[in-house]
């Protein structure tokens, strides 16, 4: 092994180790810029000596490249909204997926171009059917969940009869070309009906889900991407690539894993159930029945708020919607000015994507330090004075406890019920993400406080101060 090589061999498993220090550092909110910096450099490192490597022919389109992207992504990291954000991730690993399945296309022409066919060494066949197969379906899955979220198409689930015959058909295709061309014929034409297969097949894989499971199905799709990266690694023999995508493979599944098990579904119910069509309009349902709903004023809240000794706020989706985080803020900090103890419970899936109120919340400069897990928080409601819920409802919804014929039985909830008062800010009586009516509304210690949570929280500051 000349010095070159072996100068090579070090970078990358320097790189690799950044990589998966980076992914540590980024299990918590005190460590995670440093994480990504430091998966950042790993990255750079990576790029930086695999240009080394190559015998790279003419830099010009890759300086071009370079430029392009850094400017993408450079503004898509200042403009591009928190709320925004799954659609970014989404599209972003659609681009992942697209660029694996784009080598593997240039690998297949380089090896079968102006050459009589056959053989195809065993390994690169194999490796470049994967790659292309994962990631022309990451491609277009990704891109068509962009679409849902953007809502360019409905969010709803698109479903039509044998869809699950079809999806299987095309996908099995697909599998059945790629083996012909590995064992006995890689003919172009085969390669790329292949190509437009896996394309279709991301398209069915992700039209029957429903907009607000798109999350989960981007974590999946993340995961994919990776795996692509991986196969794209085999068929270039690039080590560091191998790597990064079996990483950023793993850490998407257990991501899409985590969601599902906090959710108590099954990643097979996500994906074929057709659940979650969209997020509700207000004013759709209201389920009071003959059941009583207390509703309070902003005074009378503010009394009870501003007299507690301690309070835990639980922010959840509709805090997002109505972007109410700096008002938030600005009540925490209001209430702790007054000797009130302020905490901040946090589900693992509030909101519509992994770790969304935490985000929110450090926008709002809101101290990590005053933010707890679903665990650590529970035994501390029956000791508190108030759980004011805003803009949260099934990760509140007691049924999930108790009612085995609910959508979300079994689904871990915060304990807001067992806190001596229960404050909830939100526009009506609808129901949340999942469709189904929250029995904590009719609670006889809870009281509605009802309107949009940036206004409510607003309000509430406003008669605080006044006490
Ligand atoms: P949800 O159960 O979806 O409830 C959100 C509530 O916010 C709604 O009931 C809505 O009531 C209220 N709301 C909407 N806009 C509002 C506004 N401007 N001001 C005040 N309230 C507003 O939210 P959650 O408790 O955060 O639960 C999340 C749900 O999403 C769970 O079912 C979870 O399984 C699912 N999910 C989460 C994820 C991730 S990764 N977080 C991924 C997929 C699915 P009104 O219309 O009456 O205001």
């Amino acid at each position: 092994m000349d010095a070159l090589s072996s100068f090579i061999g070090l970078s990358y498993i320097v790189a690799a180790s950044l990589f998966i220090i980076g992914l540590k550092s980024m299990s918590s909110p005190a460590t995670a810029r440093r994480g990504n910096l430091i998966g950042a450099i790993g990255m750079f490192i990576a790029i930086v000596v695999t240009l080394l490597d190559r015998q790279i022919v003419s830099f010009s389109w890759i300086i071009i490249g370079i430029i392009i992207g850094s400017i993408i992504g450079a503004l898509s990291a200042r403009l591009v909204k928190m709320t925004a954000m799954p659609e970014m991730v989404g599209i972003f690993n659609g681009f992942g997926g697209g660029a694996s399945a784009l080598v593997a296309i240039a690998e297949f022409s380089r090896f079968t171009s102006g050459k009589a066919v056959l053989p195809l060494p065993m390994d690169t066949a194999i490796t470049t059917i994967i790659g292309v197969i994962i990631g022309g379906i990451t491609f277009s899955g990704s891109m068509l969940a962009f679409m849902k979220l953007k809502g360019m198409i409905s969010g709803s689930p698109i479903t039509f009869p044998l869809q699950k015959v079809v999806s299987a058909l095309v996908f099995l295709g697909a599998v059945a070309l790629g083996v012909i061309i590995t064992g006995w014929k890689p003919d172009p034409l085969l390669f790329y009906i292949i190509v437009g297969l896996s394309l279709i097949y991301g398209i069915l894989f992700v039209i029957p889900i429903g907009g607000a499971d798109m999350p989960v199905v981007i974590s999946l799709l993340n995961s994919f991407s990776g795996l692509a990266a991986c196969a794209a690694g085999f068929v270039v023999k690039n080590n560091v690539l191998i790597i990064a995508g079996s990483l950023v493979g793993s850490a998407g599944l257990i991501l899409t894993q985590i969601m599902c098990k906090a959710m108590n579904r099954s990643l097979t119910n996500v994906l074929f159930s057709a659940f979650g069509t969209g997020d509700m309009a207000a004013g759709s349902t209201s389920t009071t029945g003959d059941k009583t709903v207390k509703s309070v004023d902003a005074e009378e809240a503010a009394m009870i708020m501003g007299y507690a000794q301690s309070v835990i706020i639980v922010p959840g989706y509709g805090m997002a919607a109505a972007q109410a985080q700096h008002a938030v803020r600005e009540l925490s900090e209001l209430l702790q000015s007054r000797g009130v103890e302020v905490k901040f419970a946090i589900h693992p899936v509030a909101g519509r994507m992994p770790g969304h109120m935490n985000v929110l919340l450090a926008e709002a400069n809101v101290p990590y330090t005053l933010l707890h897990d679903m665990d650590d928080i529970n035994p501390e409601f029956p000791h508190t004075d108030v759980a004011l819920v805003i803009g949260a409802n099934d990760v509140v919804n007691p049924v999930a406890r108790h009612d085995q014929g609910s959508p979300i039985y079994g689904m871990p909830i915060l304990d807001v019920d067992k806190a001596h008062h229960v404050i909830i800010i939100k526009r009506s009586l609808n129901p949340g993400f999942a469709g189904i009516d929250n029995e904590l509304f009719y609670d006889p210690k809870t009281m509605m406080y009802f309107g949009s949570a940036k206004d409510k929280v607003q309000e509430l500051v406003a008669e605080i101060k006044k006490l």
